[in-house]
């Protein structure tokens, strides 16, 4: 028999819960208030608790996670919470629960984890309670059901030591994902140090991840050391991953197999502690293949992996984005720019290719190009108000098989703004060149030979 104690001050959500998770074999407990649950926590034994987070009193969910652990370290508790936030996510999984659910919860998705929660032998997680952190985090927004489960995930990565690779479209966010995972990390306090694996030539990308000997090629002047030895006792992110050539994946794979550096013209290796992010927006899979990308630095890589997904799916951020980028751009040019409810609708209903950067762009120009204090339809760019959208009614994942074909139309026409010039192109969609590169390539789109400036 399993013993399941529910935890809600809303009587109508414990009730349902338990109507919902009722079947042979399990015997349900409820309590409307911390007070009785940790009563009843104290006093018999739970496989599982399920609680609300929030549970309008002076007592949260937290605790009473915090209580049944220490009185039952092997049952399991799943925490549900009216929002998801980062913060949260970390502090439950910090905690020990084994899960946390978002209302509105998704049935099915309640079921399966209460039955992975009965399910697991009782070795449940009991995580050592956090130590207070100094928190430079950089702050993920959204509320979504999508982004709740990146927060969910990056809360494992930051309790772990293994390389995590972080997967999604340009601009949605996978710089920050990653700084997310240091700083709520026990290598919060130490270095994070982002390179672009795509952005310099090779000999130079060697010797900045690597570091070199004076002397050791024309201009190296003096040792310099690579930003693994920078990075040391910290993080190292490795953006745009797929760019690497097949030389540097060798020697990339040493770092992680080995936990080594060689300096450019140094005759030793060095050792290094490093946590190894990876990012990338191209399919390392197809990559590994198409046998441009080894398989076992893929292995290596993707220990945890992290999709990022792209803005179009998760819309209903939009709206909280625009606010903090509202606020941003005004607080930094000294404005106050609002935008009317008929606005906000189009920017959440548009299909921002190059995803939160190119939305963070734009709500940028809005505030610089903005006449008065308020931005309505007719301030936005034309091609927000002429692009095809989902009627208000319908959900806005309804409108995903047309959507190549705004992509390319959308495509089309900034192209024409820009008269072929693909830089500018690249920036009015706030995506780089290579995306563009591909999205025309994808589209059968011919780029113009030569660019105008
Ligand atoms: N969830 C979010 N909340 C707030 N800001 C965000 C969020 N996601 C992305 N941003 C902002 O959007 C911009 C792009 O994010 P970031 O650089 O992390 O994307 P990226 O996936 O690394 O892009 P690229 O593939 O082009 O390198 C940054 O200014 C970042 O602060
Ligand atoms: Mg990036």
């Amino acid at each position: 028999m399993h013993h399941i104690l529910i935890v809600d001050d809303d009587h109508e959500t414990c009730r349902f819960m338990a109507e919902l998770l009722e079947q042979p074999g399990r015997a349900f407990e409820i309590a409307y208030d911390p007070d009785t649950a940790l009563a009843l926590a104290r006093s018999r034994v739970f496989d599982l608790v399920i609680s609300d987070i929030n549970l309008n009193a002076s007592i949260s969910g937290l605790d009473v996670l915090r209580v049944f652990k220490q009185a039952n370290p092997g049952g399991a508790v799943v925490l549900i919470s009216g929002f998801g936030t980062l913060e949260t996510a970390i502090d439950a999984v910090r905690a020990g629960a084994f899960d946390y659910i978002s209302k509105p919860f998704n049935i099915g998705e309640v079921k399966a984890i209460v039955e992975r929660a009965l399910r697991q032998p009782s070795a449940a997680s009991s995580a050592p309670p956090s130590a207070p952190r100094q928190p430079p985090v950089p702050r993920l927004i959204g509320r979504t059901a999508a982004m709740f489960d990146v927060y969910k995930q990056i809360a494992h990565a930051a309790d772990s030591v293994a390389p995590v690779l972080i997967i999604g479209e340009s601009g949605t966010g996978k710089e920050l994902v990653a700084r997310a995972i240091h700083f709520h990390g026990p290598r919060a306090g130490r270095p994070f140090v982002p390179i672009n694996c795509g952005a310099i030539t090779e000999t130079l990308l060697e010797s900045e991840m690597f570091g070199h000997t004076r002397g050791s090629f024309t201009g190296a002047v003096a040792d310099a050391k690579g930003i693994f030895e920078q990075a040391h006792g910290g993080t190292v992110l490795l953006d745009e991953i797929g760019e690497t050539s097949p030389a540097l994946q060798v020697k990339l794979l040493r770092v992680l197999e080995e936990g080594e550096v060689r300096p450019v013209g140094a005759s030793r290796p060095s050792k290094v502690d490093v946590r190894i992010v990876a990012a990338t927006n191209v399919n390392l899979e197809r990559g590994v293949a198409e046998q441009r990308f080894r398989q076992d630095l893929y292995y290596r890589l993707s220990v945890i992996v992290i999709h990022v997904p792209p803005l179009r799916e998760r819309r209903t951020d939009i709206p909280l984005l625009v606010d903090q980028f509202l606020d941003n751009a005004c607080g930094r040019l000294g404005r106050r720019v609002t935008v009317t409810p008929a606005a906000m609708d189009l920017l959440a209903r548009h299909t921002w290719l190059g995803n939160v950067r190119e939305l963070e762009n734009a709500v940028e120009r809005l505030v610089l190009f903005s006449r008065g204090a308020v931005v309505d339809v007719a301030d936005l760019p034309p091609v927000m108000s002429e692009t095809p959208t989902a009627p208000a009614s319908q959900p806005l994942f309804a409108d995903l098989p047309p959507l190549e074909e705004i992509e390319r139309r959308y495509l089309v026409h900034v192209l024409d703004a820009v008269r072929g010039n693909r830089t500018r192109a690249a920036e009015v969609m706030g995506i780089d060149r290579r995306t563009l590169y591909r999205m025309a390539e994808r589209f059968g789109i011919d780029l113009k030979d030569e660019e105008k400036t």
